[in-house]
């Protein structure tokens, strides 16, 4: 006899059942309102794509956690990790053909095979939006505000969640001004984006390792004490920005936002909740230069990744488990076989009418019928009887207020 096949998804994967799709149906809808209300174009590809164009530099987390395999024909297949390679080659591709500045999003399953902690799963949806073919601020602006607004629409305010917001070429020049020399300075971003995740003594040993002196070391780490970003035109006006748009209380400068790709060169940001519970909400930054690393002409680009792990968290703690599940729609039931075509007929003539209806499939005792249409989350109920046959007409229950309306069959 065969094994008993485990009925657990395998380690890191997610089911959805229909009360969790309810919460992913409410983070996707604030994503694709968002991303609309800001005027981004949707695209899409598969989630297979071939190895080379998603293997990393060393380094990069992201790079030692790619899925990857060989197919039948011996090619190097990937599950992307994240979206941008994707985008990227999609837009070399076309390059030619089309108009910039582009601004594109897609809701993008990722599979990455991390150490499972809170808020990380080997697999999750991320909403991405960028825009690419654009050196203004304002690009960021856009990016950073849509990605806001998403927030607020799930329900939080800025009370519930920050964006940090710093940029390499700021954090560059200190590095430089310091004497520690540019072509180190990718080393640099990678060691310093693991603080919090690793002591600092490790850090600091990365640091060495990189080809920093001891006295470099210790001006690297008296940088992240930088606490004003004045002097740094790019954020300066993405505040200024900010303020006009009217999410500057969501924003504040923090210059250990360094971001764990190495394909960023200008401003970089990650969301966090207040209360420092939860991962990274979003991150994102400005991309000048991964078009041409694979290939195609120079195009500036900004955008962000989304991830409906952590922001479903956060909605839960603060606003219970059960705040997506809004009642909706009408509950048709009935007593004996005899009324089933009313039934049906109305149930018919409902959803002609744009009602979400849900039909009992056999005769039901009422005590069953509404006790099963209140935990379905039904708004309204009727169950038709004999007697509303015979007169025509039946109830329509409300059952939230409790009130019967008559309507005609
Ligand atoms: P990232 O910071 O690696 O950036 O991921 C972006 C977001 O995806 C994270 O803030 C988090 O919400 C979510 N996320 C990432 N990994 C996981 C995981 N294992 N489990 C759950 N959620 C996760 C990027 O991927 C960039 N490509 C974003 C970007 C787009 N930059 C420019 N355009």
């Amino acid at each position: 006899m065969a094994d008993k096949i485990s009925f657990e998804a395998p380690r890191g994967m997610r089911d959805f059942y229909p009360e969790d799709m309810t919460w992913r149906n409410k983070v996707f809808d604030a994503f694709r309102a968002s991303g609309e209300a800001f005027g981004f174009e949707p695209y899409d590809a598969c989630v297979v794509e071939s190895y080379e164009l998603l293997a990393r530099k060393a380094g990069e987390e992201v790079g030692e956690q790619i899925y990857h395999f060989f197919d039948k024909s011996e090619r190097h297949i990937a599950l992307r990790a994240e979206m941008t390679p994707t985008l990227a080659r999609m837009v070399a591709q076309r390059q030619k053909e089309l108009r910039f500045p582009l601004k594109w999003t897609t809701i993008a399953q990722c599979f990455r095979y991390e150490r499972m902690t809170k808020g990380r799963k080997r697999e999750h949806y991320q909403w991405n939006l960028d825009i690419i073919g654009e050196d203004s601020v304002l690009a960021e602006a856009e990016v950073i505000g849509a990605a806001v607004d998403a927030l607020k629409r799930m329900g939080l305010t800025t009370a519930d969640f920050k964006v940090h917001v710093s940029s390499r070429k700021f954090l560059g020049e200190l590095l430089a001004k310091s004497g520690i020399s540019p072509e180190l300075h990718a080393q640099v971003f990678l060691a310093l984006d693991k603080r919090g995740k690793m002591p600092d003594s490790e850090i600091a040993a990365m640091l060495r390792d990189g080809g920093l002196s001891g006295d470099e070391v210790a001006a690297t780490f008296a940088i992240m004490d930088t606490k004003d970003y004045s002097g740094c035109a790019e954020l300066e006006e993405l505040f200024a920005l900010a303020e006009t748009a009217g999410f500057a209380d969501a924003l504040q400068f923090d210059i250990s936002v360094i971001r764990g790709l190495s394909y960023y060169t200008g401003v970089v940001f990650e969301c966090f909740d207040t209360k420092g519970e939860f991962r990274a909400i979003f991150g994102g930054g400005r991309y000048d230069n991964l078009l041409t690393t694979i290939g195609g002409e120079p195009t500036s680009a900004v955008g962000l990744g989304f991830g409906d792990v952590v922001v479903t968290e956060l909605l839960k703690s603060r606003l219970g488990e059960n705040a997506a599940a809004a009642k909706r729609g009408v509950a048709v039931g009935f007593m004996f076989p005899e009324q089933r075509d009313a039934a049906l007929r109305l149930a018919s003539k409902l959803r002609a009418e744009g009602e979400r209806v849900d039909l009992a499939l056999r005769a039901q005792k009422p005590k069953k019928f509404f006790s099963h249409a209140d935990q379905s989350g039904a708004a309204k109920a009727v169950f038709l009887g004999p007697d509303d046959l015979q007169r025509g007409v039946a109830k329509i229950k409300d059952m939230a207020a409790r009130e019967e309306k008559e309507i005609a069959l």
